[in-house]
């Protein structure tokens, strides 16, 4: 039997500096889509595949992050006395129990690679998920359910991927692929970052990992790669030609929208999208889009 994936790394250290001055003080993944933060979107997500343990990569600076999921036992008996029970159970749907959550410093920030190398005491030998919670993805079957459901038939390790015009392959890391089964690829290279010239392919890894233990090991050895950071990429590369000692690398072509909200752009549409999938804003906020562009084409 495969072990189950119970634990997900959530590196969060990184600086945001795309988010600048915002993220002087607030963290990024505090950010919220409509009414929820970032990170509570991946929590959500985590959940929902069976993960039960929940380890924060964080950095000097996230304070907020963890006041987050803190227990609120005074604004609850504030709603509760105002009969506002609707509120309370969003209040109460966000709450983590004792011991679910863990949080390591990661001191300085030497990459993603390095971020999950420190949570390694904490994951020990099994499998982990990895979530980068500034990749949201609106999915009717939550991306992390999708790839745990594929994982349990391949076993090895999986990453997400995306289809992204070539000329945006320098801004991911990208697939060599070896045999494509439709919404599986079995991998025989990983590219961090290539030119548009480089790029094996248009097969982009995306926010989301399932990892074997081994990856651990191979970050031990890893030095700073592409950008000067410590890839995880690289990582997971080592893992392709290992397949006897539970290698394997696969990508996994989700069913789902992917927002990028680690850019200003991708935050924006994720507003937008999120706002329009909501039935109390809908009406509202469609009409105003409407007139807008209206407005606009009428001014060209
Ligand atoms: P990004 O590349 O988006 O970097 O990291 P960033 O610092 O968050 O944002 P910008 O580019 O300065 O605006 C991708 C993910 O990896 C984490 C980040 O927190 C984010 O979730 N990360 C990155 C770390 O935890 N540690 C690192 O050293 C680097």
């Amino acid at each position: 039997m495969r072990k189950k994936v119970t634990k997900a790394i959530f590196p969060v250290a990184g600086m945001g500096t795309r988010f600048l001055p915002a993220t002087k003080s607030v963290p990024k993944e505090i950010m919220t889509l409509v009414d929820r933060p970032l990170v509570q979107y991946a929590i959500d997500e985590a959940r929902a595949a069976g993960i039960k343990e929940f380890i924060f990569v964080t950095s000097r600076g996230k304070g907020a992050l963890e006041d987050y999921f803190d227990h609120a036992p005074q604004l609850e008996n504030e709603l509760k006395k105002k009969g506002k029970d609707k509120l309370l159970e969003i209040l109460k749907s966000t709450n983590m129990d004792s011991g679910e959550i863990a949080y390591i410093r990661q001191h300085r920030a030497l990459g993603l690679g390095h971020a999950v190398w420190c949570a390694r005491r904490l994951v020990h030998n099994e499998p982990f998920a990895v979530i980068l919670p500034d990749d949201v993805i609106a999915a009717e079957k939550p991306c992390l359910q999708q790839m745990v459901e594929a994982y349990e038939e391949t076993g090895g390790n999986m990453v997400a991927a995306m289809e992204v015009p070539k000329e945006s392959a320098s801004a991911y890391g990208v697939l060599d692929i070896k045999e494509d089964m439709g919404s599986m690829v079995s991998v025989k290279g990983m590219v961090e970052k290539p030119s548009a010239d480089e790029a094996p392919s248009n097969l982009a890894v995306i926010g989301r990992y399932i990892l074997s233990p081994n990856i651990f090991r191979n970050l031990n050895k890893l030095k700073s790669g592409a950008g000067g950071e410590i890839q995880l990429t690289d990582a997971i590369a080592k893992e392709i030609d290992n397949p006897d000692r539970g290698g394997g690398v696969y990508g996994y072509r989700f069913r789902g929208q992917r927002f990028d909200c680690g850019s200003k752009a991708g935050f924006l549409q994720a507003t937008v999208a999120f706002g329009l999938a909501r039935d109390e804003l809908r009406d509202d906020l469609e009409g105003y889009l409407q007139e807008l562009m209206a407005a606009r084409a009428a001014a060209e």
